[in-house]
């Protein structure tokens, strides 16, 4: 699909990923010229506001969570802004929805209400020719809570609308460095012919936050860390990293390559995985409350867990992914690291090699660093003395005067242009959901608790144990 979007529709216009994401994004890619100036945004939500009502509620959100130097001019932007009262599940308000829109328009419709208003959501657009040809659908996670109800959910989605017209978001996708790794990848000879299991020793992920429970108490209570974010987004990142090349970055070449991988994913046994839940402790440069005590009650619910992943295929037989992420950890960091085998032979007698160790970090700071090894400068008797040295690439110094943008810029921008590498398609989701699913059995059957964990560390100490019985250190 390839025609551009003239009008967007933002369901859910009035909450916390509209205000702190959604609207703000929209106007820093108005501010830099980069939406097309005849497209319209209208706001749903329940709240009865106006149009002028709406334009305060943005302007405001953009002033709170946009840099005053990315705003561009708001006196041309919050125009294109109109509203509409909605409650999805009544049949008031989607005629007049229909009516602001017109005929004959591009539409692009974004859900960011909860997944239970999808269904009857589409129902109506449906009911009032808002679910055309003309239309495509975007999704905001989560999508589900397991392989039945997400399939619950695409199949309410399919039934409006075909695979082409539908993004699913998985706002990981929209980070620079993310869209790096595959540029680091394909955009360069060196890698890939040391890019498999005889030249990998074995890969780590880990998505550490220093946040709690932020107040999303109902959500998170239910869904956890695995479900939380090792079912979407670090189950994205393993998929880039271990794809094949795509034959092109169309969407269909790209996505083609991360299901085989998903596919590919080997059930963990009952000894690979570790899950965790913070007590009090220090985090986030303060003194903060345990998980339990956040929530008012006892809960089994994990705020952190590591698991040892396998890929059954040729290029990965035999090399561990390590997947950590936890809320309350030391330090807010999402990164990769790829370690490479030793050499298979030294000439160097008495010094310890390392081994080579890529880095590529996502967040907080965007850059590459690799480890090599290298001769101490200086005259030896005795040999050369070796020592590790780093090879350092920070985006921001080797781009600068780059912005830092909000992931949402490039997904929203991709969704009016129809443009789909940067979404999830259907068979990723389910096969992603299929390997979660079978976690979860598996933690049922051997009733698998977490194990508790200071708030500020990296979680119990069962997770060190998970990789150093294999020989393998977190990467600190
Ligand atoms: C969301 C999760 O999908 O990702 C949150 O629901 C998590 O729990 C967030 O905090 C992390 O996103 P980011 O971009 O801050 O790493």
């Amino acid at each position: 699909m390839t025609t551009t979007a003239d009008t967007l529709i933002l369901f859910g216009a009035t909450g916390d990923l509209s205000q702190r994401m959604l609207l703000p994004s929209l106007c820093a890619l108005a501010g830099e010229g980069l939406l097309h100036e005849e497209l319209r945004i209208i706001g749903t939500a329940r709240s009865d506001l106006s149009d002028e009502d709406f334009r305060e509620f943005a302007r405001k959100a953009i002033e709170t969570y946009l840099p005053e130097q990315r705003r561009g001019d708001l006196a041309t932007f919050l125009p294109r802004l109109s509203y509409q009262t909605l409650d999805v599940t009544t049949p008031e308000g989607y005629a007049e929805l229909a009516g602001k829109v017109g005929e004959g328009r591009e539409v692009a419709i974004f859900l960011s209400t909860a997944p239970s208003l999808f269904k009857p959501t589409i129902e109506g657009l449906a009911a009032h020719g808002l679910a055309d040809a003309n239309s495509r659908i975007c999704l905001e996670k989560p999508l589900g809570t397991d392989l039945a109800s997400s399939c619950a959910i695409n199949d309410a989605v399919a039934s409006a609308f075909s695979e082409d017209r539908i993004f699913r978001i998985d706002h990981y996708l929209g980070k620079e460095t993310v869209q790096n790794l595959i540029a680091l990848r394909f955009a360069n000879i060196m890698f890939e012919p040391l890019w498999n299991a005889q030249h990998i020793e074995h890969v780590q992920i880990t998505v550490g936050e220093t946040v709690g429970l932020e107040g999303r108490a109902d959500f998170y209570e239910h869904a956890g860390a695995l479900r939380d974010m090792v079912q979407n987004h670090m189950l994205q990142l393993l998929a880039l990293v271990a794809m094949e090349p795509p034959g092109s970055f169309e969407a269909g070449a790209v996505r083609d390559e991360k299901v085989k991988v998903l596919r590919a994913l080997r059930p963990i046994a009952a000894d690979e995985s570790v899950t965790g839940q913070y007590r009090g402790g220090a985090a986030d440069g303060k003194i903060v409350p345990g998980y339990d005590e956040e929530l008012g009650r006892d809960s089994d619910t994990e705020t952190f867990v590591a698991l040892k992943a396998h890929i059954d295929n040729w290029r990965w037989q035999g090399v561990p992914f390590y997947l950590r992420t936890g809320k309350r950890m030391p330090e807010r960091v999402t990164e990769i690291v790829v370690q490479f085998r030793c050499v298979p032979h030294s000439i160097f007698p008495g010094a310890k090699l390392k081994q080579n160790r890529l880095v590529i970090g996502i967040q907080p700071t965007e850059n590459i660093h690799l480890r090599l090894m290298a001769k101490v400068p200086g005259i030896e008797q005795e040999g050369m003395v070796l020592r590790e040295v780093p090879l350092d690439i920070t985006m921001p110094d080797a781009f600068t005067g780059k912005v830092k943008r909000i992931a949402y810029e490039r997904l929203l921008l991709d969704l009016v242009h129809g443009a789909q590498t940067l979404f999830v398609r259907r068979d990723e989701v389910e096969a992603q959901w299929r390997w979660i699913d079978a976690i979860r059995k598996t933690w049922a059957e051997e009733g698998q608790k977490p194990k508790t964990y200071s708030a500020g560390s990296w979680g119990p100490s069962a997770a060190i144990a998970l990789a150093e019985r294999d020989g393998v250190s977190w990467h600190e």
